[in-house]
């Protein structure tokens, strides 16, 4: 029997409608025709992320990863299609039991000096939600914090710093000490070691991998980076143009990437020493979210392109046991 995953998105979509500017709306008194513009950054997404796995998310630019992350944690509503956790459909729980999931799944983000207050003492930013969720007392907060600081290797006494104290490391250090205080078991990680030096990367990807063994974590690991991607997951996902194109084991994934998309994407990239390396430039301008091309969305930077590939979008499906691919050179005859 197939686990229950930890996390699930059905068919998911999101679409940003960007509604038309006063100069717009009077150009279209005048017979403009100007048209409100609709970005389809999520098309029927469906994703699985079983208990204590991690899982890449990589694609290009502007691909959905980030929506596709907000979703997962819950932030944001989705257009269409629902969220599991634990095989419930989230939205339909009582509010008291959709707040205790949502406190389960945390979001860590590039850039810890935004999302951190900057007038708030690290104790506190630590210490909050604990506090609010009644995780902690008021009289254990302060030893729980440096509890948590120790356990993300930050010195707790500097518990009564400020963020801007600490160096681009260290704040993303305070950040997951924030996330991990509230006992998640599914970290969502958006970006999380992009805006650092390569060396300090290192040390906080090892974090990473240290607090998986240290609280049984599951991951979804939002990267452009192949290198940190292949380092840290169990699975890695595709993403091209708000859809998934392949979905394989990493080791596999690596060796013999199936779709074209992937294939362009792995190409050329050094291996193992991938550290900080940004997909190889696939050949042809990532087309526009906002008028997609239709039928297989890559198909105009594809070296294999068929007739049909302009006109029917190939599905997502199982090509060999745990293995996804969307493209239409799986069932040529
Ligand atoms: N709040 C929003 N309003 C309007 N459009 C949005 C919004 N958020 C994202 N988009 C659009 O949706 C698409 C997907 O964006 P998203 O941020 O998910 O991509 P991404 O893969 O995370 O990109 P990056 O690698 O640059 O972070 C883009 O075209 C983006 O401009
Ligand atoms: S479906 Fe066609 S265009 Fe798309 S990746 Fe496959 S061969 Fe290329
Ligand atoms: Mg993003």
């Amino acid at each position: 029997m197939t686990p229950v995953p930890m996390l699930e998105l059905r068919g998911v979509s999101k679409r940003f409608v960007k509604g038309l500017d006063l100069a717009q709306k009077m150009a279209n008194l005048l017979g403009a025709g100007e048209r409100e513009e609709v970005v389809h950054a999520l098309d029927h997404v469906s994703l699985a992320v079983n208990e204590r796995e991690v899982v890449g998310l990589v694609g290009e630019s502007g691909c959905g990863k980030s929506t596709l992350g907000r979703i997962a944690a819950g932030i944001m509503e989705p257009s269409d299609g629902t969220r599991l956790w634990l095989g419930q459909e989230v939205s339909g729980l009582p509010a008291a039991a959709a707040r205790r999931i949502e406190l389960k799944i945390q979001m860590i983000f590039q850039d810890p000096f935004a999302s951190l207050n900057p007038r708030m003492r690290v104790a506190d930013i630590i210490g909050e939600a604990p506090l609010a969720h009644g995780i902690v007392t008021r009289g254990e907060a302060s030893q729980y914090v440096a509890d948590t600081m120790r356990r993300v290797g930050l010195d707790p006494e500097f518990a009564r710093r400020y963020p801007h104290q600490f160096s681009g490391g260290q704040r993303q250090r305070i950040g997951i000490a924030r996330a991990l205080a509230v006992k998640p078991d599914f970290l969502i990680c958006d970006e999380s070691v992009a805006a650092l030096d390569v060396s300090i990367q290192a040390q906080i990807l090892n974090l990473f991998i240290r607090l998986r063994e240290e609280f049984a974590l599951t991951y979804l690991f939002i990267s452009h980076d192949l290198g940190v991607v292949e380092h840290l997951s169990d699975r890695v996902v595709i993403m091209y143009l708000g859809r998934i194109v392949e979905i394989a084991a990493t080791e596999e994934l690596f060796a013999k990437p199936n779709h074209p998309y992937t294939q362009a994407l792995l190409l050329g990239v050094p291996r193992l020493e991938a550290r900080n390396q940004d997909f190889a430039p696939v050949a042809g301008e990532i087309p526009s979210p906002l008028d997609p091309p239709p039928g297989c969305h890559f198909h105009p930077r594809c070296p294999h392109a068929m007739p049909k590939c302009r006109e029917i979008a190939p599905e997502l499906v199982e090509i060999a046991p745990g293995r996804m691919s969307a493209c239409h050179l799986n069932h040529a005859a």
